[in-house]
């Protein structure tokens, strides 16, 4: 794995933090020269907590779940949101979701795990995933889980076992793939036919499986469930993929005389990891996701179905920022300028993987313009370890605090410890105060399972 090759022609922007727009917490502001977020100093924080360091804005965080919850309710007053922890999850954010009035998507035994050791109510709960194992399946329906969305029809048989030898009815959604192709990285698109993710409609295999599922005892085939993909910008997508699936439960109803009552539309609103991404807001995205639901059932007079959305990336990227401390410095003439970062592919691995862009600044100088083009490297073992890919940056010198927008979602929950770096500590900034929710990890953890 490598780097690609530098932008050469790519110029500074001039720009201090505060001109950085949408990929900034909501409480960012600056003083004496200094970055705060939550009212919190975050060069202070930076060098008490030492980095790399995953830091919130616990407002910002708060702000969009309500904002999601709110806007959805005034156009579709039967709807629910549903967190997809799998972008941020530790105790204190499944807390927060509770407290905030939101449902949980988990992907697995693990997650769900996080959200019972904190009392999260079972019935909010969603188990996700293409392949569960049994042993999840179990944990699952034992734990009371709300729904589950069954991928596959060897899942559909193994809920059914499961809550048979219980003596429960599981609420199941089947996972249908609307054939709908986002306009996003090909890594993250799910809805398209070649997808390993649930049921796909073609040659009425989706039909077939719902009637299935309508016979299958011991579950109940309460809804419907679809997620095209991740970072999306084009609403359409989800206009086409609302159409697709009220057209579907219609022809359900044709064929089965069965109405079915919910509809889940998945994630996959984008966000700004830069200064120019202008991606929809969470009003435009409900205004178009609730008018296609209600402009598709009145077309085919279907009762309105539960409305339930899944985002995980719009309710916390923004909300998240990496710390670090600049290193080491090397300019390579006519190559490019590497400015070296205590962490990397190990805290956040979607620069390497999907060559993601994101805004750094110096939190210590962060009312000078950023004048110089750099790549923000990693401490890694791998050419290919770098946080930000040729992104303007203020004059830096070694010891400097470096803070990179954008990180609160696929970050911290896809960290490693690759060349045996202990994962990030995580704080909750507000009112001042640092809180923190996930301590760093130690060198005695690394190696606590070997026996
Ligand atoms: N629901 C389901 C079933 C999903 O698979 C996902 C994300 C979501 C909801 C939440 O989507 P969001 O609102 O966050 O776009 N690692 C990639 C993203 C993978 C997304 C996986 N599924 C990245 O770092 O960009």
């Amino acid at each position: 794995m490598s780097l690609p090759a530098s932008d050469r022609t790519k110029q500074p922007d001039g720009r201090t933090t505060m001109e950085l727009g949408a990929v900034l917490p909501r409480t960012a502001e600056v003083r004496d020269g200094r970055l705060f977020v939550g009212g919190v100093d975050l060069t202070e924080l930076a060098r008490e907590q030492g980095t790399a360091l995953y830091a919130f804005d616990e407002e910002h965080l708060r702000h969009q779940m309500q904002t999601y919850k709110q806007t959805f309710a005034e156009r579709y007053p039967n709807s629910d949101i549903i967190y997809a922890s799998k972008a941020f999850l530790n105790k204190a954010v499944v807390r927060i979701v509770a407290e905030e009035g939101l449902c949980l998507d988990v992907s697995g035994g693990g997650e769900l795990a996080c959200a019972r050791s904190v009392g999260f109510p079972a019935s909010r709960v969603f188990v996700h995933g293409n392949n569960k194992t049994p042993r999840e399946l179990e944990e699952a329906i034992s734990a009371g889980a709300g729904r589950i969305v069954v991928d596959s029809r060897e899942e559909l048989a193994r809920v059914s076992r499961i809550a048979g030898e219980r003596g429960l009815v599981q609420e199941v959604y089947l996972r249908i793939t609307p054939g709908v192709e986002a306009d996003t990285h090909e890594y993250i698109r799910t809805g398209c036919e070649d997808s390993k993710f649930g049921f796909t409609m073609k040659d009425d295999f989706a039909l077939h499986a719902v009637k299935d599922a309508l016979n299958t005892p011991n579950v109940h085939l309460a809804g419907l469930h679809c997620h095209i993909g991740s970072q999306i910008f084009k609403l359409d997508s989800f206009a086409e993929a609302a159409h697709v699936m009220v057209e579907f439960m219609d022809r359900i109803r044709q064929e089965y005389d069965a109405t079915l009552k919910e509809l889940d539309l998945g994630g996959g609103l984008g966000i700004a990891y830069t200064a120019e991404d202008q991606p929809p807001t969470i009003q435009e995205f409900a205004d178009v996701l609730c008018s296609a639901v209600k402009d598709a059932c009145t077309e085919k007079d279907y009762p309105l179905p539960r409305l339930l959305v899944e985002p995980g990336r719009s309710l916390v990227a923004n909300a998240g920022v990496t710390l670090y401390t600049v290193g080491t410095i090397k300019d390579l003439p006519g190559i490019r300028t590497f400015v070296a970062v205590d962490g990397g592919m190990s805290d956040n691995i979607r620069t390497a993987l999907y060559h993601a862009d994101y805004e750094p600044t110096l939190a210590n100088k962060a009312d000078q313009p950023r004048t110089q083009i750099v790549t923000l490297c990693g401490k890694h073992c791998e050419s290919g370890d770098a946080v930000v890919l040729d992104m303007p940056l203020q004059d830096a010198e070694v010891g400097d605090i470096v803070c990179v927008f954008g990180t609160g979602a696929y970050n911290q929950t896809m960290a490693s410890n690759y060349n045996g770096q202990p994962r990030p500590a995580v704080v909750f900034l507000r009112d001042g105060e640092a809180r923190v929710v996930t301590r760093r990890e130690a060198y005695e953890d690394l190696y606590a399972r070997d026996v």
